[in-house]
């Protein structure tokens, strides 16, 4: 399955994907990383693994639109069967969004719906949250608010702090992407107008993914 990851920052995710596709976990191609920021870190990780880079900067665009359409245009060039959002930091305008519904996942750092948005780490400290996470599902037109794939959840430890918080966290999210693709990829999870569907079943609830990197039905 040919893969295209946009990136806006460090590169973590996207390290995770290509480490997974190389030692064959993962049956994918990356075959591009587009990113909107020139310096982002995870731009020398894609190079440095041969992967061809493409960078806009939404500064030399007229507006946020022209932008979408500019980067989803080079996107179709690619022809992927999946784009993947790994640290993606920019909002996408609906209208460009729309044709590629059900082909763009991302990742997202806490247990969706709760947390939608930024300083995900933070709220779910400030919330008092027993339990903090993160979810993989299919980008719509409504921010981090698509169907949702699969999820993995930590305990919140009473002297948790944002840094501490968000790396004990970061591992799992790894996983959870690679674990997710995977599931794409081998053609079980497909997303459909009623939801997504695994084994060509409704998909009723998030999987999650527990601690030997599988992922599990989780009650509705
Ligand atoms: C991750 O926490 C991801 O969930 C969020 O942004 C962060 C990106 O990290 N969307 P990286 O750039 O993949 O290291």
């Amino acid at each position: 399955m040919d893969v295209v990851v946009l990136v806006s920052g460090r590169g973590s995710n996207l390290e995770a994907l290509l480490a997974a596709q190389r030692d064959g976990t993962l049956p994918i191609r990356i075959t591009a990383v587009l990113s909107d920021r020139p310096a982002a870190p995870a731009l020398a990780i894609a190079r440095s693994a041969g992967v061809p880079t493409h960078t806009l900067v939404p500064a030399h665009f007229d507006n946020r639109v022209e932008f979408d359409r500019a980067l989803f245009a080079d996107i179709a060039s690619l022809a992927p069967q999946l784009v993947v959002l790994a640290g993606y930091m920019r909002i996408i305008d609906s209208s460009v969004l729309t044709p590629w519904v059900g082909r763009m996942i991302n990742i997202h750092p806490s247990l969706l719906p709760q947390h939608a948005g930024m300083h995900t780490h933070r709220r779910a400290l400030e919330a008092g949250d027993p339990e903090h996470g993160a979810s993989v599902h299919f980008v719509t037109a409504e921010l981090d608010s698509g169907p949702l794939i699969a999820q993995v959840a930590i305990d919140v430890l009473v002297d948790d702090d944002v840094a501490s918080l968000a790396a004990r966290l970061l591992p799992h999210e790894h996983d959870l992407l690679v674990a997710s693709i995977n599931l794409i990829a081998s053609g079980r999870l497909r997303y459909t107008v009623d939801g997504p569907q695994l084994d060509a079943l409704a998909l009723l609830a998030p999987l999650r993914l527990i601690a030997d990197r599988s992922l599990r039905f989780q009650s509705t």
